[in-house]
C-alpha cells in the first residue's frame, strides 16, 4: 500500500480496566516496614489496584478494548490492527495481543506486543499511528495493559508500594483532514531509549537468562528519578519545538504516572497549573504502560479532554526508554 502522507490517526475512543481489589497504603504498612505517610509524601500515592489470581493481563486488556471499542461505536471486526503493549505478559509467547484479539473476537489481523516497560504506550501508539499514515491500517486497537503485581518482590518496600495493576485502550482512526486548518489527531510522536542505563530498572530474570525463573522488579529510585526529570524536559521541549509550540499551549498534560513529584515538575516547568495536568498516581500509582491510557479514559470520559484541545503525553521507564505525543484531541 503506497503512504498517505495527509492522514492523521485520530482518538474515536478511549477505555480502561482496573481490578476490583483496591490495596491502601496501610494495609501495606500491616505486612511490610513502611507508613502511609511515606508513600503518599514521596509518591503522591495511596491506593493501587490488585490483579486477583487468575486474572491475566489479556483478562484486563480485554475489558479495556471493549469498552474503548463501545466508546468508539466500533466492532471488534472494524478493527484492522491491534498494538498491546506490556511487560508483564500472559505467557512468554505468543504475543498478549493474540489472547486479545481472539477474546474480543476478531478476524485476523497483525496484533503483537511492544515491550518498552513504562514507555511502552508511547511506544505502541507511535507503531499505530505510523501504521495509519503509511496506509497500512485504518482502526488501530492500542493497548496498555499490566499485571505488574505479579513481577513484584513483595518484601522490597523500595519498589513494591509504588506499583499496581491496570488497562487502558485507545482505538485510532484513519481520517484525511481535508481543507481543516486545525486537523485533529496524533501530531507528532517522539521516542528514544539508551540501553546504557539498563540498571537503573529491571526485572532480573526472563526465559533466556534464568529459565525457569521470571524474576522480580530492580530499581535503583534516586537514579531512575533524576534521569526521568533530564529525559523527560528534553522530550518534552523536543516534542513542543516540533510542533512550533510552548509549554503554556497545552491545553493537558497526561504523564505516565509513577511519581507526583515527578509529574508536578513537568508541569511546573511548562508553566501548567494543577487544573491542567491529569493525576490518576493518588488511586492507581505506577500502572507501567497502562497508565497514560488509563489517565485519557477518565479524563476524556468526564469531559475534561475535548475536540481540538493540544493534550500531551510522556512517559519514561526501564530500558531506559522515554518519549511523548502531541495530539490535537
Ligand atoms: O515508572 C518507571 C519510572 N519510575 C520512576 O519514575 C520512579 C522514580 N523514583 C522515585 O519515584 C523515587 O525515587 C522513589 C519514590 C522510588 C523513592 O523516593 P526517594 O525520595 O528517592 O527515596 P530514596 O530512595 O532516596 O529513599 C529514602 C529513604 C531510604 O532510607 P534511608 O537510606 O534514608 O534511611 C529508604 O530506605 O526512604 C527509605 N524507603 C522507604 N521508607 C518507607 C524506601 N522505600 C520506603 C518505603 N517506606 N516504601
Amino acid at each position: 500500500m503506497s503512504a498517505r502522507r495527509d492522514v492523521r490517526s485520530v482518538v474515536v475512543g478511549c477505555g480502561g480496566y482496573l481490578p476490583a481489589r483496591i490495596v491502601a497504603n496501610a494495609d501495606l504498612a500491616a505486612s511490610m516496614e513502611t507508613s502511609d505517610e511515606w508513600i503518599t509524601e514521596r509518591t503522591g500515592i495511596r491506593q493501587r489496584h490488585i490483579a486477583a489470581d487468575g486474572e491475566k493481563t489479556s483478562d484486563l486488556a480485554r475489558v479495556a478494548a471493549e469498552r474503548a471499542l463501545k466508546a468508539a461505536g466500533l466492532a471488534a471486526a472494524d478493527v484492522d490492527l491491534l498494538v498491546l503493549a506490556t511487560t508483564t505478559p500472559d505467557e512468554t509467547f505468543p504475543a498478549t495481543a493474540v489472547r486479545v484479539q481472539s477474546a474480543l473476537g476478531m478476524g485476523p489481523c497483525p496484533a503483537f506486543d511492544v515491550q518498552a516497560v513504562c514507555s511502552g504506550f508511547v511506544y505502541a501508539l507511535a507503531i499505530a499511528d505510523n501504521f495509519i499514515r503509511l496506509g497500512q491500517a485504518r482502526t488501530a486497537l492500542v493497548i496498555g495493559a499490566e499485571t505488574f503485581s505479579r513481577i513484584l518482590d513483595w518484601k522490597d518496600r523500595g519498589t513494591a508500594v509504588l506499583f499496581g495493576d491496570g488497562a487502558g485502550a485507545v482505538v485510532l482512526r484513519a481520517a484525511s483532514p481535508g481543507g481543516a486548518a486545525l486537523p485533529r489527531g496524533i501530531l507528532t510522536t517522539h521516542l528514544h531509549a539508551d540501553g546504557r542505563f539498563h540498571d537503573a530498572l529491571y526485572v532480573d530474570g526472563g526465559p533466556s537468562s534464568t529459565p525457569g525463573r521470571v524474576g522480580v522488579v530492580k530499581m535503583n529510585g534516586r537514579e531512575v528519578f533524576r534521569h526521568a526529570v533530564d529525559k523527560l524536559s528534553a522530550v518534552v521541549e523536543e516534542a513542543l519545538t516540533a510542533n512550533g509550540l510552548k509549554g503554556t499551549d497545552i491545553d493537558w498534560l497526561v504523564p505516565h504516572q509513577a511519581n507526583r513529584r515527578i509529574i508536578d515538575g513537568m508541569a511546573r516547568k511548562l508553566g501548567l497549573g494543577p487544573d491542567r495536568v491529569v493525576i490518576t498516581v493518588d488511586r492507581h500509582a505506577n500502572t507501567s504502560a497502562a497508565s497514560i491510557p488509563l489517565a485519557l479514559w477518565e479524563a476524556h470520559a468526564d469531559g475534561r479532554l475535548k475536540p481540538g484541545q493540544i493534550v500531551l503525553l510522556e512517559a519514561i521507564g526501564g530500558g531506559l526508554t522515554w518519549g511523548a505525543a502531541v495530539i490535537r484531541w
